[in-house]
């Protein structure tokens, strides 16, 4: 059923309802989002009620259809008297479709009202729970499937959708191919203590961490490749930036170093950013974004080694020990002194995952770079060079405790024409966040998966 012409009746409308159909049969269904378009025109709208009031003269209805909000305004005379009362008596989150005329009016919310003619009640609601009053967030969250209705939410699922598009309208357009990597892996990619085990059948398996290594494997095929899925890691930390299940893509490219992922990287976040910037303006008002500090984003990202990073945290009062990684006070610490994200690069070897390729000029360090989001948000993205020698890469994996017989698919691709690779990951919960200005990770993803969270 596609929006346009299609007319909608059911036994339920009232007679005056009936005579204005039937005198304009072809009444068209659109979309609250492009009222302003039909200003002077009869439309017809559905939705679900979102608040009412009514001076028992005028009622007054603010109907949602998830593309946006519509007052509509009747007047006693203007409705038949049996819908008159249906819709004095209905509750919040009722499914109803409503019928009128669009005129401009600047207090009206979206700057366009309706002066209802016809309404007719698809399905009553009562006691909805999320009513406009204040709610703690542990109620919020095991009514998340119904806090989805609430514009601020339904605007950040439209911010994701936005960020994901444009994730992947930026890798496709640099000529990097969509590899989809398995959810079912028989080893662990970024450390064993956050693997969730399931059986497979005979086997146990685990749920992937990261489709990484699939994708060196991927990148050895087409050159230049993305996957784009679910990541899940048993992490038994209660932050505001971790998830137990997330969306990641991943991005690896033979032949290329680590400066062309920085390089990847910054122009991906500054056209990500532009283009939220230029197609979410109403969903970043509802969310009462700041977007000055998003115009800022512009290339070059501030770069900074590791060295030079405790350095830093050590001057400013905040100790910190060569060897150890940053936890989220000291990743705020080094990003709040920038207005764009900053590239933090060549951390110690034993803070990264075994693949990373070592610094050939200072082996203390590998050649990995996260990038800190600006405002306190830390990392969103992770990555580097991936070590390119069989030798090297056996005995990383015997340093890191891992069997090797595991890994010797993946040491193939050490053996057939190994070449410098690397690649990186970008958490879109992390980056969406920080685009939205959110003060929890929660709200990023539809239905969280957290420490102390499954449900619903
Ligand atoms: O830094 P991470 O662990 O890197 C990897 O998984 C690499 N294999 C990526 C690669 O090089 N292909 O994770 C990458 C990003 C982080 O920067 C963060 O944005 C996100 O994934 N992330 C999480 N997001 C929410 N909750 C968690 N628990 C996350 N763990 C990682
Ligand atoms: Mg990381």
């Amino acid at each position: 059923m596609s929006a346009g012409t299609h007319s909608f009746r059911t036994t339920r409308m009232g007679p005056a309802a009936m005579s204005t159909s039937d005198t304009t049969p072809t009444t068209p269904w659109i979309a609250i989002a492009e009222a302003a378009r039909h200003v002077g025109a009869e439309v017809e709208l559905r939705g679900w009620l979102a608040h009412r009031r009514s001076s028992g003269k005028v009622q007054f209805l603010v109907v949602r259809d998830g593309t946006g909000l519509m007052q509509c305004v009747a007047g006693r005379g203007d409705l038949a008297p049996e819908d008159w009362e249906a819709l004095e008596a209905l509750g919040q989150e009722s499914a109803l479709i409503v019928r009128g005329s669009l005129r401009a009016d600047a207090r009206a919310p979206g700057g366009v009202e309706m002066g209802l003619r016809a309404a007719t009640v698809v399905a009553r609601a009562e006691g909805f729970p999320i009513t406009p009053k204040e709610h703690g967030t542990e109620f919020l969250m095991d009514h998340r499937h119904l806090w989805l209705r609430s514009p601020r939410q339904a605007a950040l699922l439209r911010l994701r959708a936005e960020v994901i598009a444009a994730f992947r309208d930026h890798m496709n357009a640099e000529g990097f191919v969509l590899v989809d990597a398995p959810i079912f892996t028989p080893n662990a990619c970024e450390g064993t203590t956050t693997l969730f085990e399931v059986a497979y059948f005979d086997e146990r398996a685990f749920l992937s961490q990261s489709g990484q290594l699939y994708m060196e494997a991927a990148a050895m095929a087409l050159g230049k490749v993305y996957c784009f899925g679910p990541a899940f890691r048993a992490e038994k930390s209660k932050t505001r930036r971790h998830l137990i299940e997330f969306w990641m893509m991943e991005p690896e490219w033979a032949f290329a170093t680590l400066d062309d992922v920085i390089a990847l990287e910054e122009r991906l976040l500054v056209a990500t950013v532009a283009r939220v910037l230029d197609r979410c303006g109403e969903e970043l008002k509802r969310v009462e974004r700041d977007t000055t500090r998003l115009a800022s984003v512009r290339a070059p990202f501030p770069r900074m080694r590791y060295d030079d990073a405790v350095e830093l945290l050590n001057q400013q009062g905040t100790p910190f020990a060569w060897g150890g990684d940053f936890g989220a006070p000291d990743e705020t610490a080094l990003s709040e002194r920038h207005d764009r994200p900053l590239f933090v690069t060549h951390y110690p070897v034993g803070v990264k995952a075994f693949y990373t390729e070592p610094d050939p000029e200072d082996p203390r360090v590998c050649l990995s770079c996260d990038c800190l989001a600006p405002e306190g948000y830390g990392e969103i993205i992770g990555g580097g060079q991936r070590m390119a020698s069989l030798e090297a890469l056996t005995q990383r994996i015997d340093e890191h405790g891992l069997p090797q017989q595991a890994f010797e698919w993946y040491k193939d691709l050490r053996r057939y024409g190994t070449v410098p690779h690397a690649g990186f990951g970008i958490g879109v919960e992390r980056t969406l966040s920080w685009i939205a200005g959110l003060d929890h990770v929660r709200e990023s993803i539809p239905f969280p998966r957290m420490l102390y969270r499954l449900r619903p």
